[in-house]
């Protein structure tokens, strides 16, 4: 098959150094690369005042799939680099689902009492275009005692329909065949309503598969006291956002969370990158963890129909996680991205 066109963009703090890994073990499981680094992120932006320019994006539409690590700085004020940069990758780029496996590797610590990998085997199925993160809404008598600030929530028909599809059709292609909203249609009325309907009326086509409903808090309660409840859950952007951080902490922690930001039409790339951020706290000092990138990176080959390739990734991860059972917290980055690599070249 013909060599994947790959676009990576490291971006800032941690981004760099797990991405170098994520590239090494993609080389050493023999998938042909044609990878060109896009340099995007605070050091750019510093430089020049760019994000993310219009000629830079439409020549990121031409590839077959992009692999991101990580934007967000301290040196830049909050929601220039997430907004102007990563989530105008993924609305230019219709990434609609945003598909986040929750899943415990055995030997995996959780803090979580008595559970067993098969507890905790689900996929969250986050909205990534609409909702909250749409921007829309404003400020009215900004810096006075009496300033207004409304963030507005979009949710188009269309976009719900679509995402709510995509995850009925995955719950269908699992054994348990369970799909649950995750909303807050109490307080929400508006656009719970919207979802629920929707998920109602696709369920029709489904009808293999069982649907349930948690409000949000309650499903962060359930993600601790019984994660066994969930196999796929579907839900917006930002309640999304939130709980998969929440599933990343009771799978064994952040730095195994993967995360594709797919567009099911095929009309652009899809974009591939760990749950985490920048991690200003620990960048530059050899302490991340690449294994959350490393299988977003498997995520992206299944994507583009490499199954083999990233079944083995997979597979390495999961032996390489076995192992940590002794003394692994003593790897550095570039250790794990070695031990992985090796794996998957044998
Ligand atoms: P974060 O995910 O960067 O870090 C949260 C905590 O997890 C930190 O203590 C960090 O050290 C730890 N951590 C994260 N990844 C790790 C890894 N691979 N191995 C070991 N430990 C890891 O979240 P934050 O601190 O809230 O945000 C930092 C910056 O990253 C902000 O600018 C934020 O906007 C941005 N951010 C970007 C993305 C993205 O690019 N997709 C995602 C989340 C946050
Ligand atoms: C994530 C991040 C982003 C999000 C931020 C950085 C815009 O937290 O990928 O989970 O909220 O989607
Ligand atoms: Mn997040």
């Amino acid at each position: 098959s013909r060599d994947i066109r790959l676009a990576v963009i490291p971006g800032d703090g941690i981004g760099t150094e797990v991405v170098t890994e994520a590239l090494k073990v993609l080389e050493a499981v023999g998938t042909k690369i044609e990878a060109t680094h896009y340099d995007l992120g605070a050091a750019r932006y510093h430089r020049t005042g760019e994000t993310l320019p219009d000629s830079v994006l439409e020549e990121l539409r031409g590839y077959d799939a992009i692999l991101l690590g990580a934007v967000g700085d301290p040196s830049v004020p909050p929601g220039i680099l997430e907004r102007d940069l990563l989530l105008r990758l993924r609305f230019t780029f219709d990434h609609y689902v945003n598909l986040r496996p929750v899943k415990l590797f055995p030997g995996v610590e959780t803090p979580l009492a008595d559970t067993r990998p098969e507890d905790i085997d689900m996929i969250v199925i986050r909205e990534g275009t609409e909702g909250l993160y749409a921007g829309t809404g404003g400020v009215m008598r900004a810096g006075t005692p009496h300033e207004i600030a409304t963030q507005e929530s979009l949710n188009t028909a269309h976009g719900v329909e679509r995402v709510v599809r995509y995850a009925f059709a995955k719950a269908q292609s699992r054994p348990r065949k369970k799909l649950t909203l995750v909303h807050k249609t109490n307080v929400l009325t508006y656009a719970g309503d919207l979802w629920q309907r929707t998920v109602n009326r696709v369920a029709e086509e489904f009808p293999e598969v069982t649907t349930d409903y948690a409000h949000i808090d309650a499903a962060s309660m359930y993600f601790v006291s019984q994660p066994e409840r969930f196999d796929v859950v579907v839900t917006d952007n930002l309640f999304g956002d939130i709980i998969t951080d929440l599933g990343a902490a009771i799978a064994g922690g952040i730095g195994l969370a993967a995360s594709g930001n797919i567009n099911p039409d095929r009309t652009a790339p899809s974009m591939f990158e760990p749950v985490h951020g920048s991690a200003p706290d620990i960048a530059g000092q050899g302490k991340a963890d690449p294994t959350a990138t490393i299988l977003s990176a498997a995520m992206l080959l299944d994507h583009l129909g490499r199954h083999a390739e990233a079944a083995k990734i997979e597979q390495a991860v999961s032996e390489d996680i076995l192992e940590r059972l002794s003394g692994w917290a003593s790897r550095t980055t570039h250790e794990i991205g070695d031990d992985i690599t090796a794996r998957v070249s044998s």
